[in-house]
């Protein structure tokens, strides 16, 4: 999928944190976005995850204008971001982490961890990420809780990764 911002402009207030930003991503292609601190690099992809609202600009996606009123949406377009600052439950495992809030059920009902063991596994040996699924995220370093936290958003068929 292509994604494209358009003319996105943020402020907070007088600051404005981000002034008519413009940017592509065609599909395969991997970007750094670079700058000082303060630059307004989360902003931007915070207005790309549905975090934040712009005040002005549009985001399509291949050729589309779409409108995120939250991460939930973004999500559903496609779009996984893997933050700053983890995300992750410490006391719970891997397998637990990467399915909290879409868990996969059983015939009656329960919790199905052997398909989320599956999912981590599978995920990791694709990409040679060598996370084990019942590690607790609190045991991993934290390169391996990065690659946790990719592997959540691959999980929900992310196609753009933040
Ligand atoms: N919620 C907010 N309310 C007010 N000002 C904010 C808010 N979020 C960010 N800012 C301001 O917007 C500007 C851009 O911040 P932003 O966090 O996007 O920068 P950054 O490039 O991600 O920086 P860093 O490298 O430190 O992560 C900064 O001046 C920051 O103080
Ligand atoms: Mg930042």
């Amino acid at each position: 999928m292509k994604l494209e911002l358009r003319n996105i402009t943020k402020r907070f207030g007088t600051l404005t944190a981000n002034d008519n930003i413009s940017l592509t991503l065609e599909p395969g292609e991997i970007h750094s976005l670079l700058g000082e601190n303060g630059a307004g690099k989360s902003t931007l992809m915070n207005v790309l995850y549905g975090l934040l609202q712009p005040d002005e600009g549009q985001i399509l996606i291949d050729d589309q204008p779409v409108k995120f009123n939250g991460p939930g949406d973004a999500m559903a377009a496609g779009i996984g971001m893997v933050h700053q600052h983890f995300m992750l439950i410490p006391v719970f495992t891997v397998a637990e982490n990467v399915v909290l809030g879409h868990e996969p059920t059983s015939k009656i009902g329960g919790l199905d961890l052997d398909k989320a063991r599956e999912l981590v596994k599978e995920i990791s040996d694709r990409f040679g990420f060598e996370i084990d699924p019942d590690a607790k995220i609190q045991d991993l370093p934290v390169g391996a809780q990065q690659r946790v936290e990719i592997i959540k958003s691959l999980a929900r068929n992310a196609k753009v990764l933040v």
